[in-house]
């Protein structure tokens, strides 16, 4: 028997999950995770997200509502490990030792540090200003979450590639100056850029241009999202061009696939106003989102389960990397 291929991905607990998240990242990581011969670890990555110094109380209401999010998503423990990195403390002495052998000037070019000090270069302010180390290190503890769990493919978005590649550098230092093959090297598996779900403005649905539809807000809330979304101003009995707007890349994801087709067809006849596709998108979205919004509401409400499913998926997290741990620590001499 081989042995399965190990799947990690991790989460920051910032804000909510969008349609966008779900489209890009969670329903694939979900439809992976039930495929057999795989192991799956999901973590919400509460350690990272201190590096921007939330509120505390902000900070485990968020941590907690990710964590109900992902479960509600499909990424629950029947098909995932599911963890709080905090909560794998190993995690966290695995990147003090990986810090030895990593070097400043590869941290110097990781893009979201270089990017705060380009800010601050064109602010005219000290090049470190407000830079602590949690962002400076934040490739180094990203690399422990990675080798600790031993992970063959990490999914990330495009802009985590680099920090992936900075895992596979460190791998490979550790091997280089202490025991080859203790540390596996991962694998990046970048989203394909096809796969953008566009926002109400049209461009790519992201936190960072405020044009997002929350995956697991009120169906009104949504609703009334939807109805910003911006249209050219084509009347109902124009035809219309489906592969270009946004209601129809939503409706292709989230409708019912008959539903969606019916609204293609009349958009290349002419006969649908946007305010009409509007209403279906808002109604297909309330239908194809409820079991998730159940399941979420209900898991926020019985911290039993909750609890029990992250024990479940932290105390495999932790053999795993304690594991690791001991294994670094022989071959480095402690
Ligand atoms: P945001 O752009 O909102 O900050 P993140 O960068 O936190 O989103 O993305 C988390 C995951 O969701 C990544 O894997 C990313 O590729 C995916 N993702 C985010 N937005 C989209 C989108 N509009 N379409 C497809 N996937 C997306
Ligand atoms: N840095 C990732 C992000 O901001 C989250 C993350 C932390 C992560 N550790 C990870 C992703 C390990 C994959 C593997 O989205």
């Amino acid at each position: 028997m081989t042995t399965p291929t190990l799947t990690l991905t991790g989460v920051q607990p910032t804000g909510e999950l969008h349609l966008g998240n779900y489209a890009g990242a969670i329903g694939p990581l979900a439809r992976l995770a039930a495929q057999p011969h795989r192991e799956t670890y999901v973590f919400v990555a509460d350690l990272h997200a201190l590096n921007s110094r939330p509120d505390p109380d902000q900070l485990r209401d968020r941590t907690r509502k990710m964590v109900a999010a992902l479960m509600a998503c499909g990424l629950d423990h029947d098909r995932v490990h599911l963890y709080r990195q905090s909560r794998v403390p190993a995690i966290a002495q695995v990147s003090a030792l990986l810090a030895n052998v990593t070097s400043k000037g590869t941290l110097n070019r990781a893009h979201a540090y270089k990017a705060l000090v380009a800010a601050n270069g064109d602010a005219g302010r000290d090049p470190d200003h407000g830079v602590n180390m949690g962002v400076f290190t934040y490739p180094v503890l990203m690399a422990a979450d990675i080798l600790a769990m031993g992970a063959d493919e990490v999914p990330v978005g495009a802009d985590q590639a680099q920090h992936v590649e900075i895992a596979v550098e460190v791998a490979r230092a550790f091997a280089r100056a202490y025991r080859p093959g203790a540390l596996r090297a991962p694998r990046a598996v970048v989203a394909q850029n096809g796969g953008v779900l566009p926002g109400l403005d049209g461009r790519k649905m992201s936190k960072s241009y405020a044009n997002t539809i929350p995956l697991l807000a009120a169906p009104e809330e949504q609703a009334k999202l939807i109805r910003r979304v911006v249209t050219d101003s084509r009347r109902p009995q124009d035809p219309k061009d489906p592969e270009t707007c946004t209601l129809v890349a939503l409706l292709d994801m989230f409708a019912d696939p008959a539903a969606a087709q019916e609204v293609r067809a009349r958009y290349r006849g002419g006969g649908i106003g946007y305010g009409e596709v509007k209403a279906v998108l808002a109604d297909q979205l309330r239908a194809t989102l409820a079991p998730m919004r159940d399941r979420y509401d209900a898991l926020l409400a019985d911290h039993a389960r909750l609890d029990a499913a992250l024990q479940a998926g932290e105390r495999h997290a932790n053999r795993r990397a304690d594991e690791t741990l001991r294994l670094m620590s022989a071959a480095m001499g402690l």
